[in-house]
């Protein structure tokens, strides 16, 4: 719950106390009889809500509101006025206050009024909450329109509702991972609960049960006097995201399982039992079926982490999300850094597609960021973005990396020519390939089914032509 802190302002004892009184079992509530000492004591109490006279001695009531609309535009203010005052208390709205109540204070309306304006201020700052935090996550822009992440993504919104469901997201480093939790998190029942990582690797080995499950005042050498609540705690009614959960010491991991399984814990050196709520959402890039065959991670553990498993795809797998990727980043980075860089040359966008993102999308995210940085043009070039141009041969660079002969005299026939260099590839392929079909197809960018038409009709012409 939220604690709210008012002012009352009013320079009528009688008054000024009854109000204090009633209000303060809920409020933390401060009582001014003139308006200079409220105005001075805003900084050091940060109130929420002014109630404020509007017959005061000194500077008046609509002078005071003035200076606090102008200074503190979030306050809300209530005017009090008596009830010949209606030309003020016009004035006083139009000014901006949020109400007014009218002398002989009556407590309901008052009330009331009071419990519409804290209701406005507890939206304001939920608004303003999600705004900072859906900024910060950049969760409106997770970018995907490949088959295989659409799928993904099918399956977080899903999962996502069920707020007590263990998620476990695997997939090669920079693939997203940390992005799909908050989007696990962002989309559950539980959305305005916290989010609280723990990244399991950079924590070391003994200090992590106190990290994870807090400690008593006095629990070992260094703790500190008044205890500490834990990461678990922290993540009550929201998420607990354990990033690099394959970093887990065995030991670790059995203290992390005793929790799942049980949903409680005690803190370090403490007696008394703490049941939490929380979903926990885990990521790791570390092969998690291998090191259970080691034996470096539990098997229980796997399965009570992995209720959903999300197996992220690495960016080769989808070519088709490089490009919107990276249009997306240098949107972005352009506009951060200032600069007017529209697009990529088109050489540039093969390289792009073709490059083997072996960083996925961190490695094409830091390309771009870097490109932006020294591109000089309004198009980033293969240069700026640090690719080989060689790994991309192509027809649209012009026949010099083909060494393909000038056009004889005599002419050519191009349909022939054209034959010839696929019958050339096809055929490497198929060595290269060690004779398999579909390896050679990709290597040719083909699927399956093309490239046995292809190969098949390129050995029916063979046949006639032979
Ligand atoms: N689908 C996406 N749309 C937009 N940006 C993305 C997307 N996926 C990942 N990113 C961005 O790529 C970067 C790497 O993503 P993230 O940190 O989530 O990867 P990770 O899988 O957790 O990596 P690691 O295993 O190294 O921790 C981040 O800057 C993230 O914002
Ligand atoms: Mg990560």
């Amino acid at each position: 719950m939220i604690n709210f802190t008012l002012f009352v302002v009013d320079d009528e004892e009688t008054i000024r106390d009854g109000m204090a009184t009633v209000l303060a079992p809920q409020y933390r509530v401060h009582a001014f009889d003139n308006a200079e000492a409220a105005l001075e004591a805003i900084p050091q109490h940060r109130p929420d809500l002014i109630l404020l006279d509007i017959g005061l001695p000194g500077m008046n009531g609509v002078e005071a509101l003035r200076a606090i609309r102008e200074k503190h535009p979030s306050i809300l203010v209530i005017m009090i006025t008596a009830y010949e005052d209606v030309q003020t208390v016009i004035e006083a709205m139009k000014l901006g206050a949020y109400d007014y109540v009218i002398k002989p204070i009556q407590m309901e309306s008052l009330e009331l009024s009071i419990g519409n304006a804290l209701e406005t201020i507890r939206l304001r700052r939920e608004v303003q909450a999600l705004q900072e935090q859906c900024l910060k996550d950049n969760l409106p822009f997770f970018i995907g329109e490949s088959h295989i992440i659409q799928d993904v993504i099918a399956l977080i919104k899903l999962v996502a509702q069920s707020p007590d469901t263990p998620i476990l997201i695997l997939g090669e480093t920079g693939t997203g991972k940390e992005l799909i939790a908050k989007a696990v998190h962002y989309r559950s029942p539980n959305f305005k609960g916290p989010m609280v990582t723990m990244n399991c690797a950079s924590i070391p080995g003994e200090l992590l049960e106190s990290e994870l499950f807090g400690y008593e005042k006095g629990a070992f050498t260094g703790a500190s006097a008044s205890g500490k609540r834990g990461l678990v705690e922290e993540a009550r009614n929201g998420s607990l995201f354990l990033d690099e959960v394959g970093d887990l010491s065995l030991s670790a991991q059995a203290k992390l399982l005793r929790f799942l399984e049980e949903g409680e814990f005690y803190r370090v050196g403490g007696l008394k039992k703490i049941r939490v709520n929380t979903r926990v959402i885990s990521a790791t890039n570390r092969d998690l079926e291998a090191m259970m065959e080691t034996g470096d991670f539990r098997r229980d553990l796997y399965y009570r982490l992995g209720v959903i498993r999300v197996a992220v795809p690495s960016l080769n797998q989808r070519r088709d999300d490089i490009l919107p990727l990276a249009r997306f980043f240098l949107d972005g980075f352009s506009r951060k850094f200032n600069k007017d860089v529209s697009d990529f040359t088109a050489e540039a966008v093969k390289a792009l597609h073709h490059q083997e993102w072996t960083g996925n999308i961190r490695e094409l995210r830091n390309a771009v960021e870097r490109a932006v940085l020294i591109g000089q043009g309004q198009q980033i070039s293969v240069q700026d973005l640090g690719l080989h141009i060689d790994t991309v041969p192509t027809l649209e660079r012009g026949p010099g990396i083909w060494n393909l002969p000038a056009i004889p005299e005599a002419g050519i026939d191009i349909e022939d020519l054209e034959k010839a260099v696929v019958r050339h590839y096809l055929e490497s392929a198929m060595e290269m390939a060690g004779g398999n079909e579909s390896g050679a197809a990709r290597l040719l960018k083909l699927n399956h089914h093309t490239f046995r038409y292809r190969l098949k009709k390129l050995r029916e012409d063979s046949g006639v032509n032979k």
